[in-house]
């Protein structure tokens, strides 16, 4: 199946998931300040389980501050995220999964060790050991995920024998293997060639397709935004002041859903501001 299709059948689903969970995530009136610089200042969203949104800005904007605060890797300065209807927890936890642009595994780990850990750990915190049957289980869920992600021929290597895509499927099942219910991907594929991307992408909706995931994915590329969102979120500064550039803070400007009707959204993106065409552009050409 093309990526289009399979991302237009995943959608297909979508109707289904979000009439269940209108508003899974919830960002009220969030901000995030560092000393005096306002990076977020007022955002506001509603996420349905099990949509695909990615996010998209010019560098520096506060993407991947979000994606901490979504995490629960930082807290925001004001507002609050509701997660299902309850605060989020101010650690990060099981319920979401992350996987990072550069590659985050352990490099001293095999393959299916990577994957196992995630396991392992919070069950036998001192050792990061389970024995038995309890260990037995957890390597076999982790082969499992591994096939799943096209690893289960490399699971007694370890990271550095691995290709860059090899890496990013291994980061990416690392963070499946929990089980969360929200999956926050900064710029995953960004390092990646494209005929590899193109892979990823494929083995991406899959997963998505698969599990009841709720995914926020940072690109630069605005075709990888609309192949695999089911909406574009545009973060950009509405307000500058030239003599205090950190006066003001990036806010969600443009909210863009990405249903059967794509040509309309693909005209809604031609209609963005020419700074903000230019910043995407000029950042996935540099990526
Ligand atoms: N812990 C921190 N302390 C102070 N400033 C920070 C911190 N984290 C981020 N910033 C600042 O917040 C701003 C937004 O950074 P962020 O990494 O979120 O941008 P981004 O949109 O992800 O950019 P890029 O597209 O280049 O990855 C930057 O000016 C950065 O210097
Ligand atoms: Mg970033």
């Amino acid at each position: 199946m093309s990526d289009m299709n399979s991302a237009a059948a995943a959608r297909a689903t979508l109707a289904d998931r979000a009439a269940c969970n209108p508003s899974f995530i919830e960002v009220k009136n969030v901000w995030q300040e560092y000393g005096d610089q306002v990076v977020l200042e007022r955002l506001n969203l509603s996420v349905a389980e099990g949509e695909f949104c990615t996010l998209v800005g010019a560098s520096g904007c506060g993407k991947s501050t979000f994606l901490r605060m979504l995490l629960g890797q930082e807290r925001p300065s004001r507002g609050q995220i509701l997660l299902d209807g309850q605060p989020l927890a101010h650690e990060p936890d099981a319920s979401r999964g992350v996987v990072f642009q550069r590659y985050s595994v352990f490099p001293h780990l095999s393959v299916l060790n990577n994957v196992a850990l995630g396991l392992e750990l919070p069950r036998a915190p001192l050792l990061g050991r389970l024995f038995g049957g309890a260990r037995r289980e957890a390597r076999e869920q982790a082969r499992a995920i591994l096939r799943k992600v096209g690893l289960g021929a490399s699971l007694d290597k370890y990271p550095a024998q691995l290709s860059g895509g090899m890496q990013q499927r291994l980061a990416i099942a690392q963070a499946l293997i929990m089980k969360p219910r929200v999956l926050l991907l900064d710029e995953p594929f960004g390092a990646l060639d494209p005929g590899i991307r193109k892979d990823m992408h494929g083995l991406l909706l899959e997963l998505w397709h698969e599990t009841r995931l709720t995914v926020f994915m940072v690109t630069h590329d605005l075709s990888e935004g609309f192949t695999l969102g089911t909406r574009i979120l545009v973060f950009d500064k509405p307000r500058h002041d030239p003599h205090a550039p950190g006066a003001f803070g990036a806010r969600i400007t443009y909210d863009i859903p990405l249903n059967e009707d794509r040509r309309a959204a693909r005209a809604a993106v031609a209609t963005l501001p020419a700074h903000l065409a230019g910043a995407l552009n000029a950042a996935h050409q540099g990526a």
